[in-house]
């Protein structure tokens, strides 16, 4: 198996599977953490995905198909995605072709709303760019909920993102992101409002903090 990314809290590998290239997820321990907490976050995690992964694929949403998983030993496999991150994409598309994905991503997002799914770590490595089409990978955090507070905070990650990746880009793609949202999810005014408050939320921590 041939490491393609060491992430945060996961090793990713290139595997093959019945003549499939596929993509092994397999969460590490964090020696930070107490054992037993380590041992539940790692395996949670890995079924968490799994589940999430085939329930956006299932409700429209493009996202590697789950071949396999296994909570105990922390491995996931999938599909392999033949694409570009989001995030390298930017660095050299043109404005029209990024207006077009992000509002598809913003549709996706909001399809996702919709039927009561939040991602939890909505960045631009978090999306690979396949032709015409988007797709989301990454889904450990995310879970089931029909709470504004779980979609604004997805959206505000997003935005988060794009600002501290892309920062003379963000405001435009974030525009196209609600533009996408807003077409697909009735209650988005109601998520954007959340957004803004949670905005001033963190404004006004990072203000007590740099007071103190
Ligand atoms: N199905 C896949 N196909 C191809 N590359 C993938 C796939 N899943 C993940 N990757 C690559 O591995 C990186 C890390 O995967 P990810 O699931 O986002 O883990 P992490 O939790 O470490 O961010 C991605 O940014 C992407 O480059
Ligand atoms: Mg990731």
């Amino acid at each position: 198996m041939k490491l393609i990314c060491k992430g945060a809290e996961a090793n990713l590998y290139l595997d093959f599977w019945f003549g499939f290239k596929v993509v092994k997820k397999i969460r590490i321990s964090k020696p930070y953490r107490i054992p037993e907490l380590d041992e539940y976050l790692r395996s949670y995690r890995t079924f968490n995905e799994a589940r999430l992964l085939s329930s956006a694929r299932r409700v429209g949403v493009s996202t590697p198909i789950v071949l396999d998983v296994n909570p105990s030993s922390y491995t996931l496999t999938m599909e392999y995605i033949e694409g570009v991150l989001l995030r390298d994409y930017m660095l050299k598309a043109d404005e029209k072709i990024l207006k077009k994905h992000f509002i598809k991503v913003g549709e996706m997002i909001g399809v996702l709303h919709s039927n009561g799914i939040y991602h939890g770590d909505l960045t631009t490595s978090n999306m690979f760019i396949v032709n015409d089409n988007v797709y989301l990978i990454d889904f450990g955090l995310g879970g089931f909920s029909r709470e504004v507070e779980a979609f604004g905070v997805d959206l505000h990650l997003m935005r988060r993102t794009l600002e501290s990746t892309h920062h003379d880009l963000a405001e435009q793609c974030f525009s196209y992101v609600v533009e996408g949202y807003s077409s697909s999810f009735e209650d988005w005014r109601r998520v954007l409002k959340k957004v803004e408050e949670i905005r001033r939320r963190g404004r006004y921590v990072e203000e007590r903090r740099l007071r103190k």
